[in-house]
């Protein structure tokens, strides 16, 4: 038996394990002063990227699929039909697990869910510089990390799915949302007919594609407002008692691509008057509000995206590029 070669093989096994233990703490403790665990942090500019990258992929998708088969979900509380096609998981596949594969550690809530197809999951890695296409200034801009709990990513995969079922393209649009502690920070909104992408990064810039709208104070004595095609409710009776009789109205499909119309000015308040989801809100809020506009519910409350809260904002939505506060005051007497 051979004692000291035992002895010397154990010294050397421990020391190994003994640097590599400190080689692991030290790299576990960011060896920088940095937040304690680099691995939970994720660049929000990467994770913008990837949200227009996951955007275009559901407009492809929805492009190049067509409808499918159309199912009803059930009928929304204001007796709508609620359909959802082959289209909408598709294109859930493609946003979903091309954020996910991306961005493991990421919270992802989507309007729909997986369906039990494998190759859902399949989706191709992203090539960052090869998908930009149009988008290249956002190399330019700073990169910017925050921890990967703290961020609630919300996922719209086809935005107007009853007027796609019935061929009014022009309403159908993608969208990703990324809200940080329940903020929205950044938002993405795909038009796939003809495909278009716009997208806003609050407190730094929108894509270029997006007017800036100059302010008009004589617009809050004749607002032009925008409703619900599919949901009017009662809603147009009570944009004319709160904001006057000069109020003119229009209805219009898809919540993103009415936020939009907000966004560049064609239309001045958004209003919704029931539930709605808030897959359907985050994106169009956060470019809104990257131009300073401002969305709360109808009861000014203002609409927490952190996926521990319920997807439902019950008291409907207000939204404005101007006046917010005008358009609100003015809607809360309505109530009392
Ligand atoms: C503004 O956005 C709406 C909704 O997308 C669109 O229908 C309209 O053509 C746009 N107007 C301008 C001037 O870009
Ligand atoms: C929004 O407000 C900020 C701060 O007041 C200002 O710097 C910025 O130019 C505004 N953005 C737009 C689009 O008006």
């Amino acid at each position: 038996m051979n004692l000291g070669g035992t002895l010397r093989i154990n010294k050397f096994a421990c020391f190994v394990l003994i640097f590599l233990l400190f080689l692991i703490i030290y790299w576990r403790s960011g060896g920088n002063g940095y937040p304690s665990d680099t691995s939970d942090l994720v660049n929000i500019k990467s994770i913008l990227k990837a949200a227009i990258i996951a955007a275009e992929r559901g407009g492809e998708v929805i492009v190049r699929k067509g409808q499918g088969i159309v199912r009803s979900k059930g009928k929304t509380k204001e007796g709508a039909n609620d359909p959802v096609t082959d289209a909408d998981y598709a294109s859930h596949c493609a946003m979903y697990f091309t954020l996910k594969n991306a961005f493991p550690r990421l919270s992802v809530v989507s309007e729909e869910h997986a369906v039990s197809d494998s190759s859902c999951q399949d989706q191709d890695p992203i090539d960052v510089e090869a998908a930009l296409h149009g988008q290249r200034q956002i190399n330019y801009m700073a990169d910017e990390h925050v921890y990967a709990k703290d961020v609630t990513v919300w996922i719209d995969p086809l935005d107007a799915t009853q007027e796609y079922t019935e061929g009014l393209y022009g309403y159908v649009t993608t969208m990703v949302c990324v809200a940080i502690n329940g903020v929205p920070i950044i938002g993405v909104i795909h038009y796939p007919f003809p495909p278009t992408t716009y997208w806003g990064w609050v407190s730094k810039k929108t894509s270029n594609n997006i007017p800036n709208v100059l302010y008009n104070k004589e617009i809050k004595n004749h607002p032009q407002v925008v409703v619900s095609r599919s949901h009017p409710g009662k809603v147009t009776g009570l944009a004319k008692k709160a904001f006057g009789q000069e109020t003119s109205i229009s209805s219009s499909a898809g919540a993103g691509n009415k936020f939009m119309s907000i966004v560049n000015g064609t239309n001045n308040v958004y209003l919704h008057e029931t539930a709605i989801k808030k897959w359907d809100l985050c994106a169009g809020h956060a470019i809104l509000k990257t131009n300073n506009g401002t969305v709360t519910t109808t009861k000014g409350n203002i609409i927490d995206y952190s996926s521990a809260g319920n997807a439902v904002v019950k008291e409907g939505i207000l939204a404005s590029l101007y006046d917010h506060d005008y358009y609100l005051k003015r809607l809360l007497a309505t109530f009392t």
